[in-house]
């Protein structure tokens, strides 16, 4: 029974991680929340000229038991990438724990009834990096968000308490497969055609607006054909069960050097600038989904993705490059 179910087929992660095991001749289970998702992940592959054979679709809700077990069933290996990632943040803090948290624990219930044999949960650096105290050294597979400190959006509480919920589950199991994390920082790259992910849209934005004035907030940036490729490595290679691995191409940069990458790339003059932390934080306020952020403004951080370079043998692009494809493919992409 060598098959894989990816969960959330139809997102901008999962859905190049269904196009790159079809490519690869194996057999996919993708599950998807509607069949109006279902049939955006087949335009994409056709888009893609990928060959739909061995792909079956099944519809499962996060927030629902239904559908998980035949999701499931006749796999040996899962790759649960399935999260809530809203454009628009919530602003109660536990809106997306039933799916986030909840689904993750689902899954891996479903994954130990089938015996599957091994799971890579796509976590993010959301559930390493935030509400620390600024530091010099680069975070690592060891660090956790702290919950209680600040910049802790429903997202960073989400991902966070769902990956710890995943290793808890795990071990109170006892072990019934292998479990392995990808902790990716803002996974950018060229869009599919169809709906924008949220963290693509953080980028159009930057390209967009005519008058780019940007908070000083720092990000790290990970192309999504790199994600997927770790994803895989994750999956396969005999030392990598039980660790998390972070996944970016390289330095974090602020909103305003991102936007002036990308602005270039794509031939857009005029100045970029910082807001003034005070300002930013008064704008922030607005917002109730973003009012977290104003504890993250100028607070500087980096990831360290050496144990999947080192032990992965994973290659990602760099940073540059990175942005680059991303601003010639929104340039190019189109909604459907
Ligand atoms: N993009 C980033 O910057 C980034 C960084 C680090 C980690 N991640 C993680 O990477 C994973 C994929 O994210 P992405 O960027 O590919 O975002 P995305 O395109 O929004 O993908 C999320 C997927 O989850 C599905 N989903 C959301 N809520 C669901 C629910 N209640 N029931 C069933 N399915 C649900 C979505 O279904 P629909 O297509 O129907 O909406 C979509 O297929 C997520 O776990 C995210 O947290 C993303």
């Amino acid at each position: 029974m060598a098959r894989v179910l990816v969960t959330g087929g139809s997102g901008f992660l999962a859905g190049q991680l269904v196009a790159a095991l079809l490519a690869r001749g194996e057999a996919v289970h993708a599950s998807v929340r509607d069949p109006a998702a279902g049939a955006r992940l087949q335009a994409r592959l056709a888009a893609a000229g990928i060959d739909p054979q061995r792909l079956r679709l099944f519809t499962a809700r996060l927030e629902d038991d239904a559908g998980w077990d035949a999701a499931v069933a006749g796999c040996d290996r899962v790759l649960h990438v399935a999260s809530p990632f809203p454009a628009r943040l919530p602003r109660d803090p536990d809106a997306l724990l039933p799916a986030a948290r909840g689904g993750t624990l689902r899954v891996l219930h479903a994954a130990a009834r089938a015996g599957v044999r091994r799971v890579v949960l796509t976590s993010s650096f959301a559930a390493v990096g935030y509400g620390h105290p600024e530091r010099a050294a680069p975070f690592g597979a060891r660090d956790w968000s702290s919950l209680d400190g600040p910049g802790i959006t429903a997202y960073v509480r989400a991902k966070t308490l769902a990956e710890q919920a995943a290793w808890t589950l795990h071990a109170r199991l006892g072990q019934p497969f292998e479990l392995v994390a990808v902790n990716p920082v803002l996974i950018v790259g060229p869009p599919p055609p169809g709906p924008l992910a949220a963290s693509l849209r953080l980028v159009r934005g930057l390209l967009r607006t005519p008058l780019p004035l940007l908070p000083r907030l720092c990000y790290g940036v990970v192309d999504v054909r790199d994600v997927a490729d770790l994803h895989l490595r994750a999956l396969a290679h005999p030392q990598a069960p039980g660790r998390r691995f972070i996944a970016s191409a390289g330095e974090f940069l602020w909103l305003a050097q991102l936007a002036r990458h990308v602005r270039a790339h794509a031939g857009r003059r005029g100045p970029v600038r910082e807001l003034p932390d005070a300002l930013a934080r008064l704008l922030l306020r607005l917002d109730p989904g973003l009012r977290p952020l104003a504890g993250d403004l100028s607070r500087w951080r980096g990831a360290d993705s050496t144990p999947a370079r080192a032990l992965l043998g994973w290659q990602p692009r760099g940073v540059a490059q990175v942005l680059a494809d991303c601003a010639d493919g929104l340039i190019r992409w189109t909604p459907g």
